[in-house]
């Protein structure tokens, strides 16, 4: 019984590698949205939502972390740049001249973004038979589906 990295096949490897690093530049993205958002929030619920949105960063920061870890624990190069990230990232950059309302819904679509490519991680690193990342996919999913529902709860009813 050698580790998943050693026994994963070459195009499994690679199609995990990839799920792994488009994860990591999305988490990236959103972290420092999530970090801008927190600078430039304005209004009466300044408050919490300067909090909440710290609350994200602080957990994409740890996350985006785990995950392009978990790239090296497989032996391959973990992408670190900026470009790089938002030319792979489904999420996109905002300047963060937008109300608190816009803020909100941007980033509970950017949640939902996330947890789906975790998703489909999931699904490939199964398939590859590799349950390691399988598992931090759907550790991250669930976290990305959580924060999804807390935002979108702030602009409901
Ligand atoms: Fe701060």
């Amino acid at each position: 019984m050698g580790s998943v990295a050693t026994k994963l096949d070459p195009a499994a490897l690679e199609a995990v590698v990839k799920g792994l690093t488009q994860a990591v530049a999305e988490t990236s993205v959103t972290t420092m949205k999530a970090q801008n958002y927190h600078w430039n929030v304005k209004g009466m619920a300044f408050g919490p939502l300067h909090e909440m949105f710290q609350t994200i960063y602080e957990d994409h920061f740890t996350g985006q972390d785990e995950l392009a870890e978990r790239v090296k624990a497989l032996g391959a190069h973990a992408v670190g740049r900026y470009d790089a990230f938002l030319a792979l990232s489904k999420v996109t950059e905002c300047d963060g001249h937008v109300d608190a309302q816009a803020m909100i819904a941007n980033l509970r679509d950017d949640q939902r973004t996330i947890a789906g490519t975790l998703d489909a991680l999931a699904r490939t690193a199964e398939e590859a038979g590799d349950l390691i990342t399988q598992d931090l996919a759907i550790e991250r999913g669930t976290v990305h589906e959580k924060f999804a529902w807390l935002l979108d709860a702030h602009i409901q009813g």
